[in-house]
């Protein structure tokens, strides 16, 4: 990016209330009890969800369009259309028993930021573009940021197009039965796609309401990795078969889960962190010794180096204990990406919509990762972070007050008018 920014801000109102009820009303497509919500990409919910949103872009008379992917593009086309468009934009997938406000901020924010610039007038010299990006959960195919990942060429399209689900079904089926045209080799953009792109996000961490600072700018995006474990035994009755002829896959996996946590404590790094989220055992009934267990392990550092070397203790540990115990394994490595620098020209450009409202802004990394982790391949990519509530996310009481969500907004709107303006 060559230009420098004009910091012409203008005077815009969020309607909070249209946001309030768009973001309620988005919970409300969910296969779980509210107030929880899960949204699993191209469930029922998601596709009712994703209908939804593109009513609403429509609405705000913004052009719309889909990838093969199902990864959703919003555009107001700008005043120089040949220019390169500003991009915005988060996920609206949601983890089993999560909150409302995960991804669904930086979509409706982005919406709500658009309309209030069209509100008073104002038009965009370079088109602006809110994206709606496919499955940043790994919930479903185990990987996350499939969407951003075909967009930036981080995932081979026939590697994607394979992944299965949990009942067998591949991700080119899923995407195809959801009215997924054209083919996933098409999705990915070239290298300088867009002139930036900004996201909005909850911090899903605890400091900014500790510092009681309602800005985060990310200066960094730590780099996630993870792996999934199937761990094969011998089985069998759990009355007749005596202890010193187990196999036990589970207690092969209790051991590794233990190690898991050891490995992210011993690097005595506060940045490091690892967890096994998913454990399945087969045949999971009280008397019988489990036969097979699938783990699935997550873990992260700011730092690539510390985070490798987490990832190598945990492979290590899995081979000693699958050695003691004479069991089978397969380990396979699902991600292992590198950490993303947010561009400090774009950050220079939030801290200043910050300034200009008056309001305090922390640099900070983000420990999440987030869609933006693959767009800052494409093009200079920043994040706006707002505080949630004692810091919690991806449970069901995850909270993002209104005042939050309108300063977010506010600010995202000013940085898309200074980048786009
Ligand atoms: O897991 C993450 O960091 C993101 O919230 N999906
Ligand atoms: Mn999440
Ligand atoms: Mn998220």
């Amino acid at each position: 990016m060559t230009k420098c920014f004009a910091m012409n801000f203008p005077e815009i109102r969020i309607e909070l209330d249209r946001l309030d009820r768009e973001l309620a009303q988005l919970a409300r497509f969910s296969d779980a009890e509210a107030p929880a919500v899960t949204r699993v990409l191209f469930t029922d919910a998601d596709r009712a969800a994703r209908t939804y949103l593109k009513e609403l872009f429509r609405s705000a008379s913004l052009s719309v369009s889909e990838d093969a992917a199902g990864n959703l593009f919003a555009r107001w086309q700008g005043d120089q259309p040949d220019l390169l468009a500003v991009g915005t934009g988060s996920h609206t997938d949601a983890i089993p028993y999560s909150g409302r406000y995960d991804g669904t901020v930086g979509v409706l924010g982005a919406l709500e930021a658009i309309r209030a610039l069209k509100a008073i007038g104002w038009s965009p010299r370079r088109s602006i573009e809110l994206l709606m990006f496919t499955s940043e959960e790994p919930t479903r195919f185990g990987i996350g940021c499939l969407g951003s990942r075909l967009l930036c060429g981080a995932l081979d399209p026939a590697v994607a197009a394979g992944l299965k689900d949990a009942a067998g079904a591949t991700f080119d089926d899923v995407r195809v039965q959801a009215g997924c045209a054209g083919t996933l080799a098409d999705v990915r953009l070239p290298v300088g796609a867009y002139h930036a792109f900004v996201e909005l996000h909850i911090e899903q961490g605890p400091l900014l309401e500790r510092a009681d600072i309602p800005i985060g700018a990310v200066t960094a995006i730590a780099a996630p990795a993870s792996l999934r474990v199937e761990l094969t035994g011998e089985g069998g009755h759990a009355g007749t078969l005596l202890m010193p002829q187990r196999h036990d896959a589970l207690c092969a996996a209790a051991q590794i889960i233990l190690a898991v946590e050891n490995a992210a404590k011993s690097t005595g790094r506060p940045d490091t962190v690892a967890t096994t989220g998913v454990c399945k055992v087969h045949p999971d009934a009280v008397n019988s010794i489990p036969a097979r267990v699938t783990l699935e392990i997550d873990a992260r550092d700011t730092l690539l180096e510390p985070r490798d070397q987490v990832v190598g203790q945990i492979r290590d540990a899995i081979d000693q204990h699958v050695r003691e115990r004479d069991l089978q394994a397969s380990v396979t490595l699902l991600n292992a990406d590198p950490p993303a620098q947010a561009d400090p020209r774009v950050r220079a450009v939030i801290e200043a919509a910050c300034a200009h409202l008056q309001s305090s802004c922390l640099p900070m990394v983000s420990r999440a990762y987030h869609d933006a982790l693959f767009m800052a391949r494409l093009c200079p990519t920043g994040m706006i972070f707002i505080p949630c509530r004692d810091g919690i996310s991806h449970r069901q009481d995850e909270y993002c007050s209104p005042a939050a969500i309108e300063r977010g907004t506010h600010v995202l709107a000013l940085t898309l008018a200074a980048l786009a303006g």
